[in-house]
């Protein structure tokens, strides 16, 4: 089994994987020798704070040990792919890999005997968004009925917590000036609107007075943000998303959680000073992140 999209997993399996985190979270000495001896490799295309050092440092807590790998000085840049996953697979025990495009994390799994997790690609963040469900679940106490805004570009976290909000009953608002750009999933938009758990707006205010938890995130993606070829479409993107920043004037008055799954572009996407606001619960998302990888790794260990 693995996890390189939420669409994948049932409801069931995403709320175990979120009690197992606040568990975790609260009692960080269970478990502490149930994944003795196997190994977590994590191959990495692009850069990387919390994935990685979640990754890292919930094997080890779990009795395991990672094994990080730079795509650049590894061999898989000059083979095929699924051959060089067949040979780590052989090695290691579960895989996480940080790919630029979902196509390859899907040709991963395809050829890995063991779970592959997606550690984030041009498509999907599941991990990330694990850890946000048991965040928002530590917070608001439920996650059916959860009003939820996600303000700013439709990319790979939208996508993934639309794909959540469709199995755990949370609705997922985007306010955006850009509705459904290329990055998002048609599909999974189409079902959502379906099943009244997706909306789109361009009134930031009015989605605002009907939600609970309001979420960000950066504008660009990583391994865009310093590229020269893409400093033109980045120009126009912050002239289109600026009145979209969270920022004190717009959320004065509030009574919402502000989320976001960082690194934050202070500025931009959010005013830095809101991550120190009492309604942020922007770190505790970044600590659940051990928690919910520690969670993931104990799923796939007992279902694969
Ligand atoms: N939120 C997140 O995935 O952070 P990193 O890119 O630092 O791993
Ligand atoms: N959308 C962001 C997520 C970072 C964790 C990116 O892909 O860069």
């Amino acid at each position: 089994m693995h996890l390189v999209t939420l669409k994948d997993w049932s409801a069931a399996q995403i709320h175990e994987v979120v009690a197992t985190g606040s568990a975790l979270r609260k009692n960080p000495g269970q478990n502490t020798q149930t994944l003795a001896g196997r190994t977590l490799a994590l191959l990495f295309q692009k850069t990387s704070t919390r994935t990685r050092c979640a990754g890292e440092i919930g094997i080890a807590q779990l009795g395991g040990r990672p094994l990080y790998l730079d795509w650049r000085s590894t061999n898989f840049g000059l083979a095929d792919l699924a051959d060089e996953i067949r040979v780590l697979a052989e090695y290691v025990d579960f895989i996480v890999v940080r790919f630029l495009k979902n196509s390859d994390v899907r040709r991963a799994a395809e050829a890995s005997r063991v779970p592959v997790m997606n550690g984030c690609c041009d498509r999907y963040h599941p991990m990330q968004i694990l850890a946000d469900l048991q965040t928002i679940h530590e917070s608001l106490g439920r996650l059916e009925g959860v009003r939820l805004t996600y303000v700013g570009a439709h990319n790979n976290v939208c996508n993934s917590l639309i794909a959540a909000g469709l199995k755990v009953g949370m609705k997922v608002t985007v306010a955006t000036p850009e509705p459904e750009p290329a990055a998002a999933d048609a599909e999974l938009c189409a079902a959502g609107r379906q099943a009244g758990l997706y909306a789109t707006t361009t009134d930031l205010r009015a989605a605002l007075d009907q939600c609970d938890v309001i979420y960000t995130d950066t504008w660009i993606d990583m391994e865009y943000f310093l590229d020269p070829a893409f400093a033109a479409e980045k120009d126009r993107r912050l002239q289109l998303y600026m009145p979209y920043q969270l920022n004190h004037q717009l959320l004065a008055g509030r009574d919402l959680r502000i989320m976001h799954c960082l690194p934050a572009h202070r500025g931009y996407e959010i005013d830095g000073a809101l991550l120190d606001d009492p309604r942020s619960i922007i770190m505790a998302q970044a600590q659940n992140r051990l928690h919910s990888q520690k969670a993931v790794l104990l799923h796939l260990a007992a279902n694969s």
